[in-house]
């Protein structure tokens, strides 16, 4: 268990990397009940910095349809609170705004955004440092150029996304530039396909991820995708969840191909410590993990692209090969590119 004062600490430890420094602005959101020992502790790690540090406090949401824009609505409705949030240097989310527009405005005036909404033993265990990020950089400075990416594993997956129209993301786990969102913890880059840009079949094994779900498959779960969007989706249990989960939208854009990328945290694990179950919270630690393959369903307009579905799946793989304009960069679950890999594994 992490205590208070180690809290405080950690954190403290958390805003030096993000730069925090005298005289800056910082506001912790919080909703409700909801992670108030985070609230106190940045804010007063914030303080200790000299920062000029305030919580701001949403009242608990509405119930929802149970879809994961979680805390999205409460802001939407209160322009004052994201006024206020855009005229701070940074903004430390504890509700977890995903993609809404409103943090997309806060970013917009300059403000950067860090999630942290991770249990507390993750965060520390997954501590981010500037190494993961130069790694995740060297990934997206790869990725960014390319034109095609492909990826193939041994159970029949062989899919391409064209590449070019949307931007590639990093995410390392903190944020130091202006107006860049980062999530805490997280080692991994992405960008998405073209919208009428991915072909192929992708095939999931036995203990492939489901996130939001936070199950294992016992697979195999095939997946056609013809032109960007998903046009068949066969296997047993596993299948019938996704395809049920998925027609519950009732939005044909939540057939759409989002993100891909790949995991670069060689500290993350695929399997639960502690309890050795699920991986804990919403699955960042799986995200992470060190030459997993992960794509995603639904929405991308993180990207900047038009499709702003609720329906949202990430799908870390196991065993996956993946290529940029046909030049390895994965291979059968690691990766293969020396600047990638952790500063005790170069060759
Ligand atoms: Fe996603």
């Amino acid at each position: 268990m992490i205590n208070p004062t180690e809290m405080q600490q950690l954190f403290r430890r958390h805003l030096r990397l993000c730069r925090v420094h005298e005289g800056e602005r910082v506001v912790v959101l919080s909703q409700g009940r909801r992670r108030e020992n985070y609230a106190e502790a940045f804010l007063y790690a914030a303080r200790d910095l000299g920062a000029r540090a305030y919580h701001l406090r949403l009242p608990e949401g509405l119930p929802t349809d149970g879809t994961w824009a979680v805390g999205a609505s409460e802001l939407a409705h209160n322009p004052e609170a994201v006024a206020a949030l855009s005229r701070a240097d940074l903004v430390i989310d504890c509700v977890f705004l995903l993609f809404s527009p409103a943090q997309m405005a806060i970013q917009e005036a300059g403000t950067r955004v860090l999630s942290a909404v991770e249990p507390i033993e993750l965060l520390a265990r997954l501590f981010p440092t500037p190494e993961h990020r130069e790694r995740v950089e060297a990934g997206a400075e790869l990725l960014a150029k390319a034109s095609t990416l492909r990826f193939t594993n041994p159970h029949g997956t062989d899919v391409t996304y064209r590449l070019g129209a949307y931007p590639t993301i990093t995410e390392y786990g903190y944020t130091d530039q202006p107006g860049r969102w980062d999530h805490w913890p997280a080692a991994f880059v992405f960008t998405g396909g073209a919208d009428d840009g991915v072909d192929g079949e992708i095939v999931l094994g036995p203990g492939d991820a489901l996130l939001p779900q936070n199950t294992y498959v016992s697979g195999p779960v095939r997946f056609r995708i013809e032109r960007g969007f998903i046009t068949d989706i066969r296997g047993g249990l596993d299948a019938e969840l996704i395809r049920s989960y998925m027609e519950s939208f009732r939005d044909p854009r939540g057939y759409g191909m989002s993100h891909v990328g790949w995991g670069l945290d060689e500290r993350a694990h695929w399997h639960g410590l502690w309890p050795p179950s699920f991986p804990g919270g919403m699955g960042m630690e799986l995200r992470s993990v060190y030459g997993n393959v992960m794509f995603s369903i639904g929405p991308n307009n993180e990207l900047g692209g038009p499709n702003d579905t609720a329906c949202h799946l990430d799908i870390p793989m196991r065993d996956c090969s993946l290529f940029l304009d046909d030049e390895p960069v994965v291979i059968d679950g690691d990766v293969v590119v020396e600047e990638m890999k952790p500063a005790g594994s170069r060759r």
